[in-house]
């Protein structure tokens, strides 16, 4: 006791000692003189560093540097061992460059970066000298560029993680020199250029791992038998999802590595069965074969997994899995996680497939040929769901009353589902952690009492229904709304007050109603609004002012409603905008000149069937990305513009490489195809598409008949190649048409 008084006055006094001198100290043992340097090599990775929301507040001169946040330091010693510094948050995060003051940190074994931005820097070489680091993770913090050699001399690490970042590489041949890896995540590193030998340098050290995750790294392809015989017993997390992999799955997978607890392959495009050796995996726990082409009876894939007691998580969805559900089903009864959604299976489920299911969470068998859920009146299942499945599953055609006994889910998808009934009271606010319901199409009638306001709902999809009602009163905060193709009618006037978007909403559809009244005056809260639909109803009065307020507006769809007015000049702010339809209304006066200057990216513009007049402004030559323009059925008068629109002019193809990013973009946009009878404009890979029901494509076209417009026929639009419809007809156009018209 009196030993360790002793000490610590003695420790108090050092303190005190080098406060005088201006020193800082870091722990309490006896190399303080030595150690005074590693505070200050932390600090001057500090002032690399800015810190706007002050994590670092902690970090000053004079403190003991092993308390600092973030920082560990060897209880014994005193020396730095450990350095955790990773940002979550998006906002407020650490920012700056990675300072080589690190390397005065000679004990460090423990470095953790990740979510750190290091604006787009490269790779410092210093980390190949920091010889005595075990655990390395730069995850997700803004680097790019190419990786070193020299991450070869850290033969003492245990744990690599540079994932997310946008780092390429050319050889792994590196990775020889870690021999203690235990856990390697390269996911997003550009593998594409390592040839074949890639997977060679990476058996060189699967011996060892337990972790390794390749997830879209674009590795050539899997080898279909490694040369040597591959030794992968200690692997239990394999990720190798978001590849190029068009094989069929390689049998030594399941053979060698037969110790997987986790495997990924998802979001790749393999082919053909899964192997039947996958029966060794006895120890498999997560298995996520999704977004691939895989083939196959969905009986004979459960029979695999039989007596699979380990399996909790299996995720199969958007394959080519066909068969029935109902004679295998009953084998996955320990599962948490059953997703089988998007394939062509078919099944008619009832309550004795489900019984034993008690642990099931996640439950997915949306979109597949025919799946029909005949469950017996009073049935109540044995779980507890949090993500409920089944669009375009037959549930109906009354409203599923075993839903009832649901009462924590998050998700919740019964569209298209055959139910026509009206929506019972108990469901609106059933759960209180629904984030996402998806009612539509479907023959529901009455709102009910409607929603709680208590609700986190973000997205809310009720169209293609029958709803006759008045709007009611919404929960705060939606992101995403779709109403359209009901019956909703009344005043729209009150909008902003039932629906309390406070700038998170993104999408309002309440197309095809019959909403009367005018649009109000209330968009100040809308900056956040990315497509605005109002089509096909029965609105007057004028667009308001306040849609200047709508930044990042990129659709605006008002066609077929009795609109009248000029285009508010306000509307020159929503410089986001790509698609403007206001076609089939009483709007009058000139077409606003801004148009071709302010909104730069409109591809697609329909002002027909109203009463504008004047000239076409010669701005709209500007719109460089511009595919159809209709401003047919107006007042306009004087020429045409001589200009080529350079979208119109080119010849666009298919570029097959970025296949999988289309898909991606084709996800987002699927549940919004065929709301609109324009299609929708997209920007993928620098060119400018159209998606149109379900497919991309490209639309040309140019409507300005029935006008007053006179003069000839420029001879630029002769240049117009691939135009699907160019149609001047019924204006005052004298002179000759241009010879090379195709
Ligand atoms: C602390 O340092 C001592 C002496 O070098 C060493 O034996 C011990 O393993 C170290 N502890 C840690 C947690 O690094
Ligand atoms: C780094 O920190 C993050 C966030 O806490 C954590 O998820 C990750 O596992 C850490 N990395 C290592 C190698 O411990
Ligand atoms: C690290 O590796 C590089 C390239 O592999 C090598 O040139 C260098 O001598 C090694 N040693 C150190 C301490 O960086
Ligand atoms: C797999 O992809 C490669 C390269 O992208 C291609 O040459 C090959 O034809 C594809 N194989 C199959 C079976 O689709
Ligand atoms: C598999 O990988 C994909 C893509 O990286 C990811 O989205 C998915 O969550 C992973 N599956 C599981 C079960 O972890
Ligand atoms: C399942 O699909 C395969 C082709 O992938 C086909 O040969 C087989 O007949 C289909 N089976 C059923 C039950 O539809
Ligand atoms: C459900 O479990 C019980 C008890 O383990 C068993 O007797 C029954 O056969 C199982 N039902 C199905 C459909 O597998
Ligand atoms: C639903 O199940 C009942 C028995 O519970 C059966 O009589 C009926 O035919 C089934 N309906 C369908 C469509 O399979
Ligand atoms: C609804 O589901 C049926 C099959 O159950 C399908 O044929 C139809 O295309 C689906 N409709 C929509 C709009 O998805
Ligand atoms: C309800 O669901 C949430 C996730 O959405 C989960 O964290 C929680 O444990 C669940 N509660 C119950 C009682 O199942
Ligand atoms: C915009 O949001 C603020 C803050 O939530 C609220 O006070 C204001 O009433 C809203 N404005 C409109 C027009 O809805
Ligand atoms: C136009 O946008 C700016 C912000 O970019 C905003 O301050 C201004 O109020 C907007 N104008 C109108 C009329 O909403």
């Amino acid at each position: 006791m009196i030993k360790i008084m002793a000490n610590r006055i003695y420790l108090q006094f050092i303190a005190i000692l080098f406060l005088m001198h201006g020193h800082v100290l870091c722990g309490g043992g006896f190399n303080t003189q030595f150690i005074a340097s590693e505070a200050k090599a932390l600090l001057q990775f500090k002032h690399g560093l800015k810190d706007p929301s002050k994590l670092l507040s902690s970090w000053i001169l004079g403190n003991d540097c092993c308390h600092w946040k973030g920082v560990g330091c060897n209880t014994t010693t005193g020396h730095v061992i450990s350095l955790n510094l990773h940002s979550s948050n998006s906002i407020d995060k650490l920012q700056g460059h990675l300072s080589s003051s690190l390397l005065k940190l000679p004990y460090l074994s423990y470095l953790n970066l990740s979510g750190i931005d290091f604006m787009q820097s490269t790779l410092p070489s210093f980390l190949g000298a920091m010889l005595n680091l075990k655990h390395l993770d730069l995850s997700h913090a803004n680097f790019k560029g190419s990786l070193f050699d020299n991450l070869g001399n850290l033969s003492l690490l245990e744990s690599l993680d540079l994932s997310g970042n946008g780092f390429y590489v050319n050889s792994l041949k590196w990775l020889h020199g870690l021999s203690s890896l235990k856990v390697l995540d390269l996911s997003g590193v550009d593998l594409s250029s390592c040839k074949n030998d890639w997977f060679h340098d990476i058996s060189i050290r699967l011996h060892s791992l337990e972790t390794l995750r390749l997830s879209g790294c674009r590795p050539h392809k899997l080898p279909k038998s490694p040369q040597p015989e591959l030794n992968c017993d200690s692997l239990v997390t394999l990720d190798l999802s978001k590849n190029y992999f068009n094989s069929t799955i390689p049998d030594w997978l399941f053979e060698n590595c037969y110790h997987l607890e986790y495997l990924n392959l998802s979001t790749n495009t393999l082919q053909g069965p899964i192997p039947y050796s996958i029966e060794r995996l006895k120890t498999l726990a997560t298995l996520d074969l999704s977004h691939n082409r895989l083939t196959g009876s969905i009986s004979s894939i459960l029979g695999q997994f039989n007596g699979q007691n380990s399996l909790k998580v299996l995720r199969l969805s958007n394959n080519q899995l066909n068969g029935s559900l109902e004679t295998s089903l009953h084998q996955l009864s320990k599962l948490v996680v059953l997703d089988l959604a998007q394939n062509n299976l078919e099944g008619n489920i009832n309550d004795a497939h489900l019984a034993n299911f008690s642990n099931l969470k996640v439950l997915d068998l949306s979109f597949n040929h025919q799946v029909t859920f005949n469950m017996s009146k009073n049935w109540i299942p044995p779980f507890q769901l949090e993500t409920i499945g089944l669009a375009n599953c037959h549930l109906g055609p009354q409203f599923p009353k075993w839903i009832q006994t649901q009462k924590n889910f998050s998700h919740i998808d019964i569209s298209n589902a055959s139910v026509f009934d009206t929506v019972p009271n108990w469901f609106w606010d059933l759960s209180p952690n629904v984030e996402y319901m998806n009612l539509s199409t479907n023959e529901l009638k009455r709102c009910g009492k409607g929603f709680s306001q208590k609700l986190k709902l973000k997205t809310l999809d009720l169209s293609n229904n029958n709803f006759l009602c008045p709007l009611p009163r919404f929960p705060p905060n939606l992101r995403m709304l779709d109403l359209s193709n009901n019956s909703f009618y009344g005043t729209f006037s009150h909008v902003c007050e039932i629906l309390d978007f406070n700038n998170s909403l993104e999408i309002l559809d309440v197309s095809f109603n019959i909403l009367s009244g005018v649009i109000p005056n209330c968009w100040t809260n809308g900056t956040n609004m990315i497509i605005l639909n109002l089509a096909n109803n029965n609105f007057i009065g004028s667009i308001p002012d306040s849609f200047g307020s709508l930044i990042n507006l990129h659709m605006l769809l008002m066609y077929n409603n009795d609109l009248s007015g000029k285009i508010p000049n306000t509307l020159r702010n929503c410089t986001m905008m790509t698609l403007l339809d206001l076609q089939s209304n009483r709007f009058s006066g000139p077409i606003p000149s801004w148009i071709g200057t302010d909104m730069q990216i409109l591809k697609t513009l329909i002002l027909g069937r109203n009463s504008f007049d004047g000239n076409i402004p010669i701005s709209l030559c500007q719109l460089k990305s511009l595919h159809i323009l209709d401003l047919s059925e107006n007042q306009l008068k004087g020429e045409i513009p001589r200009c080529v629109f350079p979208a119109m002019a080119t010849n666009e193809s298919v570029n097959e490489k970025s296949y999988m990013e289309f898909l991606t973009i084709k996800e987002s946009l699927s549940f919004y195809q065929s709301k609109t009878k324009y299609p929708i404009p997209i920007t993928w890979e620098g060119l400018d598409w159209y998606f149109i029901g379900g497919v991309v494509g490209l639309a040309k076209l140019i409507d300005l008949s029935s006008n007053y417009l006179t003069e000839g026929i420029p001879v630029e639009m002769a240049k117009l190649v691939e135009l699907i419809s160019l149609n001047l007809s019924r204006n005052q156009l004298v002179g000759s048409i241009p010879s090379n018209i195709g």
